[in-house]
């Protein structure tokens, strides 16, 4: 295992991810773990992350100086870097000149005999973002690479396997940072990169069973990629033992539901598929707000897995499908808190159990799909875009009526077929059918229609905060607004949203 420990930068979740890309398990730790835990670890190496603070201010994140006689490599990143400049007998002070702050990209020299750059080009663009400066370099290190603003941009020590980089190797903005990552784990901690997601397979499903004893495990999936790989994870491991609520709402997608179903056919454990469609329309009906329908979607949500868990009776675990992102997201790292997800941390005061088990907690999505597959889901699921808990109750613009909702279904598939036939769906990142609450005249055959418009939507995105509006080819748009037109009744009109967000949001509702 690599230790990546956490000094309160915004890049280390993409460190931890280089280092899990270069086939070795790693895990990101507070940098206030005591030594002796992270002893107990037995890491092949160490790498300190960047983040905000000065390391000569006294309020600053520290790390104990007992890791530096750990005897273990070190990489440090940029604050990292500095701090084993200021730990090991150097001097960090703030950069006087404006010209030795460095932030953005720079042009770099490397020192390609040092373990770190070994057989990369000798210059390339580094990534930097600080404002501090190196003035001294430590005792038996020596200088690496440098840029025409800076003198000391890397200083390692061979000998006692320490490196110091003031750049950040993790981010893509830096030519060939994971070049460096890999070298630092396969050359200098002598890594053999054979950690596969089978391994870690194994090693969860070992640990479930452990932890789980005989008792009884009870979640609650909704056919999203983590509820599914979580639950497929615990079907493996513990079958029986393990019940799973499948709320059906009646707002999934066309056939969703039964998917979902079909997809867990082969494990023996208690599936319960409740469904609520009648109940929830009824609780819907005539409201057209949008956090309305949220609220109430949610309410009845907690009270249909109430009712069954009731008939459950006692489990000693509650499963949660949270991912690695959440638990960072939700400030457990030193990062500065960005949202408060609402999978962690909020422990569920309806349901009878003993303790909560998150079995993916320590996985990135991508890593969440491919443990999918290694577990023998379908592609569909373990690739399915992101889809709101409220379903296409937000979809359907306005009140709410079986009919439009079916509508909807219908165009929606369609739109996904198209899309999936044009070979966009990989690029593009979330993509649905809006039946909008307006009406239009239209013409068929020789009759006057009066139907609904239908909006298409599709954003390109990385984090969903902020998106673009895909540009999906004319042609392709043509095919899915005849097909529509045609095979759904009830639509004579398709617009094409043409907005980013901000200023408009992904979702209409
Ligand atoms: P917006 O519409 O805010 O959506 O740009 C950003 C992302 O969040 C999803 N979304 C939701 N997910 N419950 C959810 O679980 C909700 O109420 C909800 N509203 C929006 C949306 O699909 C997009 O991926």
């Amino acid at each position: 295992i690599v230790i990546v420990l956490d000094f309160g930068g915004q890049y280390n979740q993409l460190i931890a991810r280089r280092v899990r890309e270069c086939g070795v398990y790693c895990e990101v730790k507070p940098y206030t773990t005591p030594v002796a835990e992270l002893k107990a670890m037995a890491p092949i190496g160490v790498i300190f992350t960047g983040g905000p603070g000065s390391v000569y201010d006294p309020n600053s994140p520290q790390a104990d100086p007992e890791i530096f006689r750990m005897g273990v490599p070190i990489l440090g990143i940029c604050y990292g870097c500095q701090l084993l400049a200021h730990n090991l007998g150097g001097r960090v002070t703030a950069a006087q000149a404006d010209s030795a702050r460095e932030y953005g990209k720079t042009e770099t020299f490397f020192d390609t005999g040092c373990k770190l750059f070994r057989g990369l080009p000798d210059t390339g663009i580094s990534w930097m973002s600080h404002g501090d400066y190196m003035e001294k370099v430590p005792e038996g290190f020596s200088l690496v690479a440098h840029s025409d603003a800076c003198p000391n941009v890397a200083i390692c020590d061979e000998a006692r396997g320490f490196y110091g980089v003031q750049f950040h190797p993790e981010v893509n903005h830096t030519e060939n940072g994971a070049g460096m990552i890999r070298n630092f784990l396969y050359e200098v901690c002598r890594a053999k990169g054979d950690w596969t997601m089978e391994d870690y397979l194994k090693t969860s499903v070992a640990a479930i069973r452990e932890k789980v004893g005989t008792g009884k495990v009870l979640l609650a999936l909704s056919g999203g990629v983590d509820s599914s790989v979580c639950a497929a994870l615990l079907a493996e491991a513990i079958g029986e033992q393990l019940t799973c609520v499948f709320v059906d709402h009646g707002l999934m997608r066309k056939d969703e539901g039964d998917e979902v179903e079909a997809a867990f056919g082969k494990w023996a454990m208690n599936f319960v598929r409740v469904d609520a469609e009648t109940r929830f329309l009824l609780k819907l009906a005539g409201v057209s707000e949008p956090e309305h329908k949220r609220k109430i979607i949610g309410e009845e949500f907690i009270r249909v897995f109430e009712e069954e868990a009731g008939k459950i009776g006692k489990v000693d675990f509650l499963a949660q499908g949270t991912i690695y992102p959440d638990v960072i997201e939700s400030g457990a790292g030193d990062a500065a808190v960005i949202k408060s997800h609402h999978n962690v941390g909020g422990l569920p005061d309806y349901v009878d159990f003993k303790e909560i088990i998150e079995p993916l907690r320590l996985l990135f999505k991508d890593e969440v799909r491919q443990l999918g597959r290694e577990l023998g889901l379908p592609e569909y699921l373990v690739m399915r875009q992101p889809f709101p808990g409220p379903g296409l109750a937000i979809r359907v613009i306005g009140d709410l009526t079986k009919e439009k909702l079916d509508t909807l279904r219908d165009a929606d598939a369609i739109y996904r077929e198209e899309i999936a036939a044009a070979g966009l769906d990989k690029s593009i990142n979330q993509y649905f059918a809006v039946l909008t609450n307006t009406r239009s005249v239209g013409v068929m055959g020789d009759g006057r229609t009066y139907d609904y418009t239908l909006a298409l939507r599709a954003v390109t995105t990385s984090d969903f905060m902020t998106a673009d509006w895909a540009r999906i080819p004319y042609d392709v748009l043509d095919r899915i607004s005849t097909r529509i037109v045609n095979e759904v009744k009830g639509i004579n009109r398709i617009v094409y949203d043409v907005t980013s967000k901000p200023p408009a949001t992904i979702e209409w509702e």
